[in-house]
């Protein structure tokens, strides 16, 4: 990770929930700063040239068998740090005071009276609304350390100017904390001095510049589209870096919504102006998930298929290349993925990648026998950050406002046994439902909205006729981030229009229920 001529600040990750919250509001203020899990070696922090560090609440206690560990040598580093919350204990535990455990957990809404201004609360008022993480706390400060701030019970906020440290127990970045940016502004601006000069542009600047670089004057890039925000912005930026020597790769897999194949063509050639190779192996897939129901089963074949469809096409693709290319010598091709933040951080952090409910398959399998080297510009970044730069790459909003739409497609839409009769029925209702859903206004409101087809038939009467087909339930989720999420009150007008329409044009379905489940317990997929 290099960001040429950008200050960045580095956030230890000591495990808690709100690590990449941290990482997003620093963004927020054009500050660019990065994740690294506690345990990374000072060098490695060193290595990125911060400007300041921040070490990151937990759910540990500095006395656990098992706490996270960080190196204490970044204490002694010179560069300002910012302790939050177990930070703080981290500081005091380390440079001599006294930690003592809590006798519970408590988080909530405290008021905090700041009581000896220094520099991180400048220009805040004396009283602050906080979200507060109580659990242990510090009895004894480390020498040369003094309290700033204090909750009616408990230290609240410590700083050390001599040493640059400073820490607050509750959490600055958390929507509950009023002011909780500027603190972090105060921090990573005024005391750090970073400059707030990490731009959409600066980014799209920097990245298409190292992309060249890296790919050279003649070097190849293939990459796999599907449709979505992810790929489409990693595929607009590798071009603007190398023309038409990226191709991408888009596959019917014969579970794609309605017309989707020829729309995202036509968006990606006609709009986007990428090269662009269709494959439509929609029956090749379908042929593989006869007689299939187990939805892990139809997962890995769906992934499989992909690849070894990706890999096919990839093959041709790069042959030709190589052989109408005047270069001479061993050229490198390079495989785009969209890779981004979230999944960065996940994988190194402290406590490794959550538990995994469902294998989810990523667009673009490495091909095993090409030299196929990884260019992933978009993994310093979260989503919203992706839908931003789309946007400074005048990338249409159709695209960037996509809802997400799961890999194997509506394979995990229709329960049991995915049949061509089946998916083109969902395809109509999804149709309906995603219409609906876009007149009423709601499309971007909602995190994801669409329709499953049941295999269950019940009866219904259509004019003086006995039906006998099959159920369709809506799912419509309000969601940050699609790990949690909450069932959408969607108005009844437009679960009416909803449900009429798709009973009275789509035949196969003549009963429509809808889903009012959370996640946890449930998921949003039902499959
Ligand atoms: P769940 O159903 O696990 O979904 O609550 C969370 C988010 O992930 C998407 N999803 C998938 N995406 N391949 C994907 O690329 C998959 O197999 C897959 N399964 C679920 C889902 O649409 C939601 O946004």
């Amino acid at each position: 990770m290099d960001t040429p001529g950008t200050s960045t600040i580095v956030i230890l990750d000591f495990g808690s929930q709100y690590t990449q919250l941290i990482a997003r509001r620093i963004r927020e203020f054009n500050v660019f700063s990065v994740v690294l899990p506690c345990t990374a070696p000072l060098a490695e922090v060193l290595a990125l040239h911060p400007k300041g560090i921040i070490l990151s609440g937990g759910p540990s206690s500095v006395y656990d068998a098992n706490a996270p560990q960080a190196d204490p040598a970044i204490l002694d580093c010179g560069l300002p740090i910012l302790g939050i919350c177990y930070g703080l204990q981290f500081i005091t535990h380390h440079l001599g005071g006294k930690v003592v455990p809590g006798a519970a957990r408590e988080y909530g809404h405290a008021e905090v009276t700041v009581t000896d201004p220094s520099e991180i609360f400048h220009g805040l008022p004396s009283k602050l609304e906080v979200w507060m993480s109580h659990g242990d706390h510090a009895e004894q400060l480390a020498p040369g350390f003094r309290i700033t701030a204090k909750t009616s019970n408990a230290v609240a906020a410590i700083a050390n100017e001599a040493r640059s440290i400073w820490a607050v127990q509750f959490h600055p970045e958390v929507a509950h904390t009023k002011h909780g940016m500027a603190l972090l502004k105060n921090f990573a601006v005024t005391i750090c001095r970073c400059k707030q000069d990490w731009t959409p542009e600066h980014f799209i600047a920097t990245t298409v510049a190292r992309i060249r670089e890296q790919v050279g004057p003649t070097g190849h890039a293939i990459c796999g589209l599907s449709g979505g925000v992810d790929s489409s912005v990693a595929a607009v930026l590798v071009a603007r870096a190398i023309g038409d020597r990226l191709t991408c790769i888009f596959v019917n897999n014969g579970v794609l919504r309605k017309d989707e194949f020829a729309t995202v063509q036509k968006t990606m050639r006609d709009e986007l102006h990428l090269n662009v190779v269709a494959v439509d192996a929609g029956e090749r897939f379908l042929t593989k998930l006869a007689g299939v129901t187990d939805p892990e089963t139809k997962r890995k074949i769906i992934g499989n298929e992909f690849i070894a469809v990706f890999d096919d096409e990839a093959k041709t693709i790069l042959e030709a290349e190589k052989s109408s290319s005047a270069s001479a010598g061993e050229e490198v091709a390079w495989l785009v993925q969209g890779t981004l933040y979230p999944d960065v951080i996940e994988s190194a952090s402290v406590h490794g990648p959550s538990h995994v409910i469902k294998s989810h398959h990523n667009v673009g399998g490495l091909p095993a026998d090409m030299k196929l080297k990884l260019i992933e510009p978009l993994r310093d970044l979260f989503k919203d950050e992706v839908r931003r730069i789309g946007r400074d790459l005048k990338m249409p909003q159709a695209i960037l406002d996509r809802q997400p739409f799961p890999g194997p497609g509506l394979a995990v839409r229709i329960l049991g046994e995915v049949t061509p009769e089946r998916v083109a029925i969902l395809q109509e209702a999804d149709a309906i439902c995603t219409a609906e859903i876009r007149r009423a206004g709601l499309y971007s409101k909602v995190w994801q909205s669409f329709a499953v087809l049941l295999p269950i038939k019940t009866v219904g009467v259509m004019g003086d006729q006995r039906t006998y087909a099959y159920t369709c339930a809506i799912r419509a989720v309000e969601s940050e981030d699609g790990m949690t999420a909450d069932w959408a009150p969607l108005p009844y007008e437009v679960l009416r229009a909803i449900s009429s329409r798709i009973v009275s044009e789509v035949r196969g379905i003549n009963r429509v229920v809808y889903d009012i489940t959370s996640k946890p317990p449930g998921t949003i997929e039902w499959e």
